[in-house]
């Protein structure tokens, strides 16, 4: 996501939904989700080397909150440090591996901090040799069937306006920002469910950029989802549980 959300306000108003109890559980705790070909792993230090190779890579840092790539690996460690304990607690963010080989392809996650729209917030991130063959698309169907399976409380929550039917009683929802012109994640969302809600110009804050930027808003309602789980003994797939949904 940019830097660029940050700048508008956005009409919000109160709701009584649901959200995943806080603090999140630590990622000392959290087991690693299994996907047809993903490993979805809590991040950690030494995870640095291959985070920073994808933060090296212009094309993909284009869309992040400074707009360019990492300097040093120094510059890596503290954007993962955003997700690490004991910012853990309010995020639940991943790196993203080949479960054929273990490497790294990419990073993304919720985040329950930043919360432009008041919901918690989804992004992500994959070197540009693993896209266009659905791996983005596989994280994060996965990522959101499990963040449905979480343990829950009531929660009074102010939203962005356009996002719900008025103030009271709302199903929870994730969202997620998009540059208009990052076509391949707008797929990536709608392929998962999440509907557009509002456009709007933002001043274009990003290193490099000028003028103003385009931008979306997504949400994806719980309403009607089911919780997946990791099963199979010649590899793990994720299918659906009898779980009823949040
Ligand atoms: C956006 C991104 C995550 C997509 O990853 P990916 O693994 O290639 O995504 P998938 O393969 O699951 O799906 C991409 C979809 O977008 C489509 N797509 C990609 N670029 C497109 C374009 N320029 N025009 C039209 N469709 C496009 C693909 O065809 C595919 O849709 P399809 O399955 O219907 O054919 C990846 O490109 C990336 O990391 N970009 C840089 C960081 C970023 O933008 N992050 C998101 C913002 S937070």
């Amino acid at each position: 996501m940019s830097a660029q959300q940050k700048v508008q306000e956005h009409e919000k108003v109160k709701v009584k939904t649901v959200s995943p109890t806080q603090p999140l559980p630590p990622n000392s705790e959290r087991k690693a989700i299994l996907t047809e070909r993903l490993i979805i792993r809590p991040v950690s230090e030494d995870d640095v080397d291959g985070v920073h190779a994808i933060h090296r890579q212009p094309e993909v840092m284009k869309y992040t909150l400074r707009g360019r790539i990492d300097d040093n690996k120094e510059m890596t460690l503290a954007s993962m440090g955003r997700f690490m304990p004991p910012n853990d607690l309010h995020t639940y963010s991943n790196v993203i591996c080949l479960a054929s080989t273990g490497e790294i392809i990419g990073t993304g996650g919720i985040s329950t901090a930043d919360r432009t729209f008041g919901w918690p917030e989804v992004g992500y991130l994959f070197n540009k040799e693993a896209w266009g063959q659905g791996y983005a698309t596989e994280f994060l169907k996965a990522l959101v069937s499990f963040w449905w399976t979480l343990p829950r409380s009531e929660i009074e929550l102010g939203v962005v306006a356009e996002s719900v039917d008025g103030p009271g009683e709302a199903p929870e929802m994730l969202s997620a920002i998009i540059d208009a012109s990052n076509i391949g994640s707008q797929r990536v969302l709608q392929k998962t469910g999440f509907q557009e809600f509002k456009r709007w110009f933002e001043p274009d804050i990003r290193e490099g950029h000028s003028g103003d930027v385009l931008l979306v808003g997504f949400v994806l309602s719980s309403a009607g989802q089911e919780g997946y789980r990791a099963v199979g003994s010649g590899g793990p797939v994720l299918e659906p549980t009898d779980q009823a949904p949040v």
